[in-house]
């Protein structure tokens, strides 16, 4: 019997109840579809309030040690109270393991109602880097004494004049940063056949950090994937390779993505053009309950669920648990077990056109009944 550990912790809010639904799930599929022949051993890390409980850390240095030294994990949602000098654990965690990339795979499932007129055609792989851009967390508030200081900085030194009363933030972009994420995005689309990879960016104004993240790109394209990677120029000239990478200036993607998704395939973005573009992509497909996601950095793969914990929904078995099982998909494909990962994806699919679904769906639903938590989970393990 060939086995797989899955280090996961089960988060706070409606955390609890999805795993209860979602992961018998992951492992009826993964019985299913090797006949007793493999299987994914859970072992539980404590974190969140379950863990300020057990422990008196929201985040025990036992929970940190075991996630440095292993390759597959898996996480519920964890709550972020707001104010308090609390720092977040998912952002603590992001930096600690230095998951610099994060990937949402958005595809559409037949039976959900959707914003566009083809959802069909929409099956792309965001991959947006995690760690520097705006969100590097370097700002300055406005009249602050250290926003006065960089702004004499900038008007002594740099000759740049602006308001005194400016915000301020920094948005850092390193050659190294960059073409790591670039690098992560064309090696899937080559492992996975994916015929294209963008690169989303406003180069066209931000020169040195946008416009750089396209330049970098194109470089990990030439110097490291030369057999199976062309540019579109190389293709018009009649190239042959697998995989075509391509840039698009972010405000024209996003246009792009709602009239033509067919062409798009593998998008590499910056952090703050991948937080808008991810949902905005997912909301095309029926939204947060069924969008999964992973970090990852070069040694572990760390699943999860794309929504926070839903404190008003959590505890009514009235949450989906949709999420989580696709995210439990894409972790089966991550260690190529495909075949368990498809009967995941039809029986989702098989639910949702039969029209029983939870409640976040149901109002996309014409027609549709409305089923809990643990439903929802029980009609997905029977359809696989
Ligand atoms: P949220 O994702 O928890 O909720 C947004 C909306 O979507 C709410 O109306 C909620 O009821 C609904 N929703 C979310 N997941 C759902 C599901 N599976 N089924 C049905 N409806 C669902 O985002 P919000 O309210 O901004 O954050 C709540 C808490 O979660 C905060 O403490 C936040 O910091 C944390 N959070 C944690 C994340 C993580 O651990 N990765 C991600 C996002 C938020």
């Amino acid at each position: 019997m060939q086995t797989k550990t899955v280090l996961f912790i089960e988060g706070d809010g409606i955390g609890p109840e999805v795993w209860a639904a979602g992961r018998p799930v992951l492992d009826s599929a993964v019985e299913k579809a090797y006949g007793g022949e493999r299987a994914l051993e859970w072992k539980e890390l404590l974190a969140g309030k379950k863990a300020f409980t057990a422990t008196g850390d929201y985040l025990p240095e036992a929970t940190l040690t075991a996630l440095k030294n292993c390759d597959l994990a898996m996480k519920g949602p964890l709550e972020t109270p707001v104010g308090g000098g609390f720092r977040s654990l998912n952002v603590t965690m992001r930096q600690v393991l230095d998951l610099y990339a994060c990937i949402r795979p958005i595809r559409y499932f037949k039976g959900i109602e959707s914003p566009v007129k083809r959802p069909d055609l929409v099956d792309m792989v965001v991959f947006r880097e995690n760690t520097e851009d705006v969100y590097a967390g370097i700002e300055w508030k406005s009249g602050s004494p250290e926003a006065k200081k960089v702004l004499a900085f900038l008007r002594d030194e740099m000759g740049v004049a602006l308001s005194d009363t400016a915000g301020l933030g920094v948005k850092p972009m390193t050659p190294a940063g960059c073409k790591r994420l670039v690098r992560k995005a064309l090696a899937f689309a080559v492992k996975h056949g994916r015929p294209s990879v963008t690169l989303a960016h406003k180069g066209n104004i931000m020169k040195f950090t946008e416009g750089a993240f396209r330049a970098w790109g194109y470089e990990v394209a030439a110097e490291e994937f030369a057999d199976t990677v062309m540019t579109e120029d190389e293709a018009k000239n009649g190239g042959k390779k697998p995989v075509i990478v391509k840039d698009r200036i972010c405000d024209a993607l996003f246009q792009q993505v709602l009239m033509y998704p067919e062409q798009y395939h593998v998008i590499a973005s910056p952090n703050l053009n991948g937080d808008y573009l991810s949902d905005a992509l997912a909301a095309q497909v029926g939204g947060l309950g069924l969008a999964p996601g992973v970090n990852m950095s070069d040694n572990i793969a760390f699943f999860e669920p794309t929504h926070g914990t839903a404190p008003s929904i959590a505890g009514k078995d009235l949450a989906n648990p949709g999420s989580l099982i696709l995210s439990g998909a894409m972790l089966l494909e991550h260690i190529g077990w495909n075949e368990a990962a498809a009967l995941i994806h039809g029986a989702v699919e098989k639910v949702i056109s039969g029209k029983r679904v939870t409640v976040d769906l149901a109002g996309q639903i014409n027609g549709s009944t409305q089923v809990g938590c643990k439903e929802f989970g029980e009609l997905v393990g029977a359809a696989l």
